[in-house]
């Protein structure tokens, strides 16, 4: 089935235990490449972003197995660095395949990934940060060519943190000769988790987290056996579902080092959280109210992959809320739909407004992305009847099995796995 059925209005009850990271894993998949052997990823998401990329590296040679949430990918056959536009078309993600193809076979050829419906999704900080490590790159019509004789360690400045330009400098550079060092680096847990991996393979990374990143080249990495961090955006999706529901639940394994900004927000919003052992407990039956102003901004500041389930949040809350989008200009599309189900928000590129305190209804609503669908589905869980959200795929990108986790704590959901 392609919609999911909520019935709203029943405050969220229970506790549920956090999957693994989608935007830790993507790069660390793509990053499996630089090593000629075994990897062994555990608790990795069952995710339709995780199955396009092993189909990639499937393309490419890799032999991968499941064995319940553990991946067994052996590289030692890869023997291709080209990617056909028929994957590169289905995940934005492939771009980071770029970075650890030039590191393994010193030459990439792939689609551009393009747009995407959150907005423009340019790459001239990959190309320009790879261009620093004697990498040469053509850019055809419709496919770049990157070569490089020998990957030789620059010093590559971002004049903005990229996640991905980012990691791409980092996987391109592993195996390089010398030292590159990464200015104005991003931040973000998942760079973080990706030089954890690396450096648990044999890897030289030091700094990640700061922004200033250093990567030591190294002849080559080893095996290794690595367990993925947990999705902080999709703890704080069920956070939020928790707070539109006014419930009372419990994460299990939520990354609560990595919310910090969305704990002390939702903490100014009236609802109570203790953090003990593994166990986050979010309380939101107390009296909640809205906030003045959010701005998405890169790590640590709020995750511009929240900001649509939270303005479903806010809708509801009474008061008036801006919102500031600074990441991705398309993200208050969702508006539209939150809007048929009875809230009240304006906006332009950049900043939404929000008069909070309507009363959301169900009605047919339609996601057209993976967070923004995730937001119909926060805002459902809080409104009065049935809301009815087409394109359940979008969400699926990176979310487990959302149903079947509300569901545990007590949603009344029809969909397709559970009816
Ligand atoms: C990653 C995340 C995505 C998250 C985003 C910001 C993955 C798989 N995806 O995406 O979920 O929303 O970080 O936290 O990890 N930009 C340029 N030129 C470039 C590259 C980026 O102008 O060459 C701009 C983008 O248009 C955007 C901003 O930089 O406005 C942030 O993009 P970036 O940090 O690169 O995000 P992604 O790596 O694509």
């Amino acid at each position: 089935l392609e919609w999911i059925e909520i019935l709203g209005g029943q405050p969220l009850n229970g506790s549920v235990k956090v999957q693994g990271s989608k935007n830790a894993v993507l790069p660390i998949l793509a990053a499996t490449i630089l090593h000629k052997g075994v990897t062994v990823l555990k608790g990795c998401p069952k995710i339709t972003d995780v199955y396009y990329m092993i189909q990639i590296l499937e393309h490419l040679g890799s032999i991968i197995k499941w064995e319940e949430d553990t991946l067994m990918i052996d590289t030692l056959a890869l023997n291709s660095c080209i990617i056909p536009t028929e994957y590169a078309n289905k995940m934005r993600s492939s771009i980071f395949l770029l970075g650890s193809m030039l590191g393994r076979f010193q030459e990439a050829r792939l689609p551009y990934p393009g747009g995407c419906v959150i907005g423009e999704r340019p790459i001239e900080l990959h190309l320009a940060g790879l261009k620093k490590l004697h990498v040469k790159i053509e850019e055809g019509v419709e496919e770049l060519v990157a070569k490089a004789e020998q990957i030789i360690g620059g010093e590559v400045k971002f004049p903005f943190p990229s996640v991905g330009a980012t990691e791409n400098v980092i996987l391109a550079s592993v195996l390089g000769k010398g030292t590159t060092y990464i200015k104005g680096a991003a931040k973000e847990p998942e760079i973080m988790e990706l030089c954890r991996f690396l450096n648990t393979m044999g890897a030289d990374i030091s700094g990640a987290g700061s922004d200033e990143i250093v990567i030591q080249g190294v002849e080559k990495l080893h095996d290794v056996e690595f367990k993925v961090v947990t999705d902080r955006i999709v703890a704080g999706t069920y956070i939020l579902a928790a707070i539109s529901s006014h419930g009372k639940i419990t994460l299990i394994d939520a990354p609560v080092s990595h919310m910090t900004t969305l704990l002390e927000i939702i903490e100014r919003m009236g609802v109570i959280y203790q953090n003990e052992s593994g166990r986050l407990h979010i309380d939101a039956t107390g009296k909640l109210k809205s906030v003045l102003h959010i701005k998405t901004e890169p790590y640590p500041g709020f995750p511009t992959d929240l900001q649509s389930q939270f303005i479903a949040v806010i809708a509801a809350l009474e008061g008036e809320c801006y919102i500031h989008e600074t990441l991705f200009e398309a993200r208050f599309k969702v508006a539209e739909e939150l809007n048929k189900m009875g809230a009240q928000i304006t906006y332009d590129n950049h900043v939404a407004r929000i008069i909070g305190g309507s009363t959301l209804y169900g009605t047919k609503v339609e996601a057209k992305e993976l967070r923004g669908g995730a937001a119909l589905v926060v805002a459902a869980i809080g409104a009065k009847g049935i809301t009815s959200i087409k394109n359940r795929h979008f969400i699926d990108r990176g979310y487990e099995d959302i149903c079947k986790d509300l569901i545990s704590l007590g949603a009344n959901i029809i969909c397709q796995e559970c009816c």
